[in-house]
């Protein structure tokens, strides 16, 4: 576990704002990062359009966890959704509602986390966790994501692999670096998450993989799980009850622990 609860708070209060504001405003297909150097840039909004074009969300309602300023809402929108956020960083809120709390579609944005959503059961027609799930603690926040959605509602939801190509450089090194920060980073053992959604009855309407770190921001992916990706995004249509979830990811990815290993070899 990287860090206690009230620490993982004030990381991302305090810390994390300006540095994604960065990210965001850099973020495209190709070229690398001027924020990390090296590193590939990260995905743009149209990565989401596409991911949403091809398996459109039900009508009606969306919760956005992890909502940040709000980068996402004008894609939902566009899509004629009613929009709710949820972000644990109160800067980030405050940001958030200084844009959009006059906005007629937005219909609430407050500091709430992952793991504990200050909604009723079956509230939302969509739930969407985009480039977040990979900082909860994953066996909580997705019990949690799955209670507030309805029966048959649509969960959009990226993550980090825990098994990823053993020469992908830049992935290590974002792994390495995000733990000398004390970012939360937890890597997800896809074939356990696809195992237990399916044993609680929900199904996966959409799944893309992409191999190395900068595939996501370059839309390239395969849809069956290769034995070895970095990222991944899936869409969950929700079964008729939620169930329960356990070991789905630890702080340190698979390939970084074999990596250490040999090294101390
Ligand atoms: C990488 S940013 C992604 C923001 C936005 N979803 C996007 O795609 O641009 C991660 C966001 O998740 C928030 N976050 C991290 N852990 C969270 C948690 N446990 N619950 C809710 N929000 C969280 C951070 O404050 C930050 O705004």
């Amino acid at each position: 576990m990287t860090g206690d609860r009230s620490s993982r708070k004030r990381y991302w209060d305090a810390q994390y704002t300006a540095y994604w504001k960065k990210r965001v405003e850099e973020a495209s297909e190709g070229g690398t990062s001027s924020v990390i150097q090296g590193d590939p840039k990260t995905e743009d909004d149209s990565v989401y359009e596409r991911v949403f074009a091809k398996t459109p969300t039900r009508a009606g309602s969306l919760l956005d966890v992890g909502c940040a300023w709000g980068r996402m809402f004008p894609l939902y929108k566009a899509m004629g959704l009613d929009v709710c956020g949820v972000d644990i960083s109160e800067s980030m809120i405050a940001e958030a509602m200084r844009a959009w709390s006059d906005d007629p579609d937005v219909k609430s944005i407050q500091v709430s986390e992952a793991e504990s959503l200050p909604f009723e059961d079956a509230f939302f027609d969509n739930v969407a966790i985009l480039a977040v799930f990979d900082a909860t603690y994953q066996n909580e926040a997705l019990g949690e994501l799955l209670r507030v959605l309805k029966p048959g509602g649509h969960l959009y939801l990226t993550g980090k692999g825990h098994f990823y190509h053993k020469d992908d450089k830049p992935a290590l090194d974002a792994e390495i670096g995000a733990r000398r920060k004390g970012h939360p980073n937890y890597f997800t053992d896809v074939s356990k998450l696809r195992a237990q959604l399916a044993d609680n009855g929900h199904e996966i309407l959409a799944s893309y993989y992409f191999p190395r770190r900068g595939d996501f921001a370059s839309f390239t992916y395969v849809e069956e799980p290769p034995e070895r990706f970095y990222e991944y995004f899936l869409v969950i249509q929700k079964g008729p009850s939620v169930g329960t979830y356990h070991n789905l990811a630890e702080a340190e990815s698979q390939t970084y622990l074999d990596q250490a290993r040999s090294g101390a070899d």
